[in-house]
């Protein structure tokens, strides 16, 4: 086993700071021909492929068609980046242990979809993202790091959004760093990076655009 197969929905620029980060990424797999990210993908010379969700008749026949895709390049780490499916239980405990996400908040706030929207309702004063193993929780894994941002007077979901973007390109490349030189432990639920001082959290600087 050897590699990364990230998957993707759309735009991508998760997969991409993964690429960049000279990770080993050995396919990226799409559930939509039109993932914007794929792109990128090709031009990289990363191997990519798609399983179109619309092609099958339910979310098992979806999901197995899937893990064929993934076990075709046999890879370590499977990391969620923008994939915009709910897994099935079995795809889930299939890589149970090696099966990435990164979401949009400070879990476990703000679960699901239009997290900034979500958390400017909620007047919070502080927001972020986190890279969490998969369990069969929706968004509810063990959180391997956190980025940290905040709240301006005049934010929209946008404004926030990209703040919260900028700082996932930094936390998703390096748990993936970790996991991949064997550092993560993760015990009665937390996760511990074993070897080094490296903080699991990160705070984005307080002036930001
Ligand atoms: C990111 O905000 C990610 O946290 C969420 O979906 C978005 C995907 O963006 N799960 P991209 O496709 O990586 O650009």
């Amino acid at each position: 086993m050897s590699g990364i197969v990230v998957l993707i929905s759309g735009r991508g620029s998760n997969m991409r700071s993964i690429v960049e980060a000279g990770l080993p990424v050995a396919a990226v797999v799409a559930n939509r021909a039109d993932a914007a990210g794929l792109e990128f993908a090709r031009g990289r010379g990363v191997p990519t492929e798609v399983v179109d969700h619309r092609a099958f008749a339910s979310r098992a026949a979806f999901d197995e068609a899937l893990a064929e895709a993934v076990d075709r390049r046999s890879p370590r780490l499977v990391a969620l980046a923008g994939f915009m499916r709910v897994l099935t239980a079995p795809f889930v405990a299939r890589y149970a242990g090696r099966l990435l996400n990164i979401h949009p908040s400070l879990l476990p706030a703000f679960p699901g979809l239009h997290t900034h929207a979500a958390a400017l309702a909620a007047g919070v004063k502080i927001h972020g993202a986190t890279v969490h193993f998969v369990t069969p929780e929706l968004d509810r894994g063990p959180i391997v790091i956190q980025a940290a941002v905040p709240v301006l007077p005049d934010d929209d979901a946008d404004r926030l959004a990209a703040r919260v973007l900028a700082q996932e390109h930094v936390i998703y490349p390096r748990a993936i760093e970790w996991f991949l030189a064997g550092r993560l432990t993760v015990s009665g639920g937390t996760v511990t990076v074993a070897g080094g001082r490296e903080a699991q959290l990160v705070f984005a600087p307080a002036v930001v655009a």
